[in-house]
C-alpha cells in the first residue's frame, strides 16, 4: 500500500525544485547530505508540484533550490563567526572550501571508519615536507588514509595497525586489481546472491531442493542483529567467496553492506543499543514509522557497483610506488623484520604522518564488531592503545601516555636523524608535551585546525592540533 501523505500547505513561490541528486551536483555534496538536511528539518521537502510533504512517495521527493542556497549561504556566515579566532593558516588547514565529494574521494570511501581524517590534510603536509620517491610511516594507519593519498602522490608508505580488519581495508585500498577481471568478480558474486534470493524468498519458485537450510551460524551477534533472510544473503555471499580471487575486496562489499543492514533504530546508527525487530517510531524522521531492513539485496547492488567505480578512478590516479601494511603493535614493529629484505635500506625514510587513537575515546575493534564475527577475525583489543574499555581516568592516562611515546621512539630509533613527526591530535587533556618529551622528539610547530561542524549537533567551536616534531 502507498505510504498516506498528509499536504501542509500549497506552493508559494515558482522556487525551481531539485532532486536529491540534482541538488548535490548544484551545492557540491552528496545526495545523503541534503538527505540529511531534510532529516534534521533544516530544509523542507516538497512533491513535484511544490507541495510541502512530510513523507514522499518514489521518485516525488524535491527540494527547493532556493532554501539550499541560503541554508548554505548562512552556513558559511555561521561557520566565518566560528573560526574568526583563528589565525589564516589555521584557517586553510579547516579545507572549508573542499566539497564533500572530494573529502571522500575514490577508495578512502570504500568502507565506513570512525575516526579516520581527511585525505587533504595528508596532501597539505606531505606535499610540502615529503620528497616523491621517499617513505611515508603512519603507524596508527587504521582504514589506510596517509597511505592512499600518498600512493596519488608519488611517495611510498609503510602503515602499521593493531586491527587486523583495518588492515584488510587500507589493503584493499592500496591493491593492485585487474580491473576488467575484478568488475566481473564483483558482480558475478553480486547476481549470484541476488539469484539465490530470488529463489529462496520470493516464494515464485518451487524449491527442490532447501538451498538456506546449510547456511547458519554460531555467533549469537549475527543472529541478533540481523534479519533471518538478511542474514543468509550475508552467509550465502559468504560461502562464495572463496571461489575468487579478490577475496579481500568481496569481504571488504560484503561488510559494508552488511554494516548497513543490521537491525538498527536509524537514529542510533553509530551506538546501536538494541536490535530492532519491529516497525518503530523514527526520530530521525520526523516521527516516521520506519521499518527494520528484512534482505541485503538493495544495497548489496548498490555497495558492489560503488566499489567497483571507485577501485577504477584510484587506479587512473596512483603512481608507481611500494606501499606496504602491517598488521602489529607498532611499539614494537621492526621494519628489517616486516618488510621484504633490502627494502627498508634502499629507501628514505622521510618521516611520520599519522593520528593516533585517543584516550578512551573510539572502541577501534567494537565498531566492526559485525566484520570481526562474519569472518572470524581474531581481535587484539588488549593491544588497542587508548581503549575505549578503559576509560579516560589517572590510570589509563598513564597508559596511554607510555603506549603512544613508546610508539614514537620506536620510530625516532628506526628513522633517520633528519625525519620529520606530524601528528594529529585533539589533545585536550595536554598529553603530548610529556608524550614528545619521553619520545625524545621536540615540537617545531603546533598548527590549530578548526575542525567544521559537519553535523551541527555539536555547536561548540572544536579544532584538533597537528604537531610537527623532530629529533630532539
Ligand atoms: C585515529 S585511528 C587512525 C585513522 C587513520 N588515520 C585513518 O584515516 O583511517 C587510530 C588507529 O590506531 C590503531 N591502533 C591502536 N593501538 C595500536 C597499536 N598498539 N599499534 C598499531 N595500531 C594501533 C587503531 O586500531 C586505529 O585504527
Amino acid at each position: 500500500m502507498a505510504a498516506k501523505r498528509k499536504h501542509i500547505e500549497e506552493p508559494t513561490s515558482s522556487d525551481e525544485l531539485l532532486t536529491l541528486q540534482q541538488a548535490a551536483k548544484i551545492f557540491e555534496k552528496t545526495p545523503s547530505n541534503i538527505s540529511y538536511l531534510i532529516n534534521y528539518d533544516r530544509i523542507n521537502r516538497y512533491d513535484t508540484e511544490g507541495r510541502r510533504i512530510e513523507k514522499a512517495r518514489n521518485g516525488e521527493l524535491r527540494v527547493s533550490r532556493a532554501e539550499l542556497a541560503q541554508y548554505f549561504e548562512t552556513l558559511d556566515e555561521r561557520m566565518r563567526k566560528r573560526m574568526e579566532q583563528h589565525s589564516s593558516l589555521d584557517m586553510e588547514l579547516a579545507f572549508l572550501d573542499v566539497p564533500e565529494r572530494e573529502r571522500t574521494k575514490h577508495v578512502h570511501r570504500l568502507h565506513p571508519y570512525l575516526g579516520k581524517f581527511i585525505p587533504q590534510l595528508v596532501e597539505y603536509f606531505l606535499s610540502r615536507y615529503f620528497k616523491q620517491g621517499e617513505v611515508v610511516v603512519d603507524p596508527f594507519c587504521g582504514s589506510g588514509t596517509t597511505l592512499v593519498q600518498a600512493a596519488e602522490m608519488g611517495i611510498n608508505s609503510v602503515g602499521i595497525d593493531i586491527s587486523e580488519f583495518n588492515t584488510l581495508i587500507a589493503n584493499v585500498k592500496l591493491a593492485h586489481y585487474d580491473l576488467e577481471f575484478m568488475r566481473r568478480e564483483v558482480t558475478d558474486i553480486m547476481r549470484r546472491t541476488v539469484g539465490f534470493s530470488e529463489r529462496v524468498f520470493t516464494g515464485r519458485f518451487v524449491p527442490l531442493v532447501d538451498e538456506a537450510a546449510d547456511l547458519v551460524t554460531t555467533s549469537e551477534y549475527l543472529n541478533t542483529w540481523f534479519a533471518k533472510q538478511s542474514l543468509k544473503e550475508i552467509l550465502y555471499y559468504e560461502k562464495l567467496i572463496p571461489e575468487y580471487t579478490y577475496q579481500d575486496l568481496l569481504k571488504v562489499i560484503l561488510s559494508r553492506t552488511a554494516r548497513s543492514c543490521r537491525l538498527i533504530y536509524h537514529y542510533e546508527l553509530a551506538t546501536p543499543s538494541k536490535p530492532v525487530t519491529e516497525p518503530y517510531v523514527c526520530y530521525k524522521h520526523k516521527g516516521r514509522i520506519c521499518t527494520p531492513i528484512r534482505t541485503i539485496i538493495p544495497r548489496l547492488k548498490f555497495y558492489s557497483i560503488d566499489t567497483i567505480r571507485r577501485i577504477v578512478e584510484f587506479s587512473k590516479l596512483r603512481k608507481d610506488i611500494d606501499s606496504f601494511v602491517i598488521e602489529g603493535d607498532s611499539q614494537t614493529v621492526d621494519f628489517e623484520k616486516s618488510l621484504p629484505t633490502g627494502w627498508a635500506a634502499a629507501h628514505k625514510f622521510g618521516g611520520v604522518f599519522s593520528s593516533p587513537p585517543y584516550v578512551g575515546q573510539i572502541d577501534y575493534h567494537e565498531q566492526h564488531r559485525y566484520a570481526y564475527e562474519l569472518f572470524g577475525i581474531k581481535r587484539r583489543d588488549e593491544q588497542e592503545i587508548g581503549r575505549k574499555k578503559k576509560g579516560k581516568g589517572g590510570k589509563a592516562r598513564k597508559d596511554y601516555v607510555d603506549g603512544i611515546s613508546k610508539v614514537l621512539l620506536n620510530m625516532r630509533n628506526q628513522l633517520p636523524k633528519d625525519a620529520v613527526y606530524f601528528i594529529v591530535a585533539n589533545d585536550k587533556l595536554s598529553l603530548y608535551p610529556e608524550i614528545f618529551e619521553k619520545a625524545e622528539l621536540k615540537v617545531e610547530k603546533a598548527f590549530n585546525r578548526p575542525v567544521e561542524d559537519r553535523t551541527e549537533r555539536d555547536k561548540r567551536p572544536y579544532s584538533e592540533n597537528v604537531f610537527f616534531a623532530k629529533p630532539a
